[in-house]
């Protein structure tokens, strides 16, 4: 099963209609997506809860760390850069933090509020080798905008 961005885009805009709660917003979003890709297997989001630091928010999967700096993870280096991450080999790349030794491949990417601030990354694992391409990164970007800085 392969996610169809642009119907999740649809079916996203009507559930979350007039609704601005971030974490509302994140647990809806969370939820559809990880129900929509055998690629998925933890899909969530960490918060920016503090100078350089990130905290679990609504995720759906096994249990995810509670807290990633900036300085460590992918997540960190999507949050550090403002850069979309795409991780072909989790085990290639410096600093990847496990938490499920499933994880063979990943993608987090930034999200930004309306004003451009950095509100928190969303991080996508997969048990399947290089799972992510540009499709996904253009996809989860342009839900991510069209959710949290609309
Ligand atoms: N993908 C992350 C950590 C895994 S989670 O806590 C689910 C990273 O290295 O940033």
């Amino acid at each position: 099963m392969r996610i169809d961005y642009a119907q999740i885009a649809k079916t996203l805009a009507a559930l979350t209609e007039g609704e601005d709660d971030p974490v509302a917003l994140m647990a809806t979003m969370v939820c559809e997506l990880h129900h929509a890709d055998d690629r998925f297997d933890w899909t969530g989001f960490y918060r920016v809860t503090g100078p350089e630091m990130l905290k679990i928010g609504p995720y759906q999967g096994s249990h995810g760390c509670l807290q990633i700096p900036f300085s460590r993870g992918v997540c960190g280096a999507a949050a550090r850069s403002g850069e979309v991450q795409l991780v072909d080999d989790v085990h290639a790349f410096d600093g990847h933090i496990a938490c499920a030794n499933s994880t063979l491949s990943e993608i987090v990417l930034p999200v930004h509020d309306a004003s451009g601030a950095l509100i928190a990354v969303l991080d996508i694992d997969s048990d399947q080798p290089s799972a992510f391409g540009e499709a996904d990164s253009a996809g989860l970007s342009r839900l991510l905008r069209q959710t949290f800085a609309r």
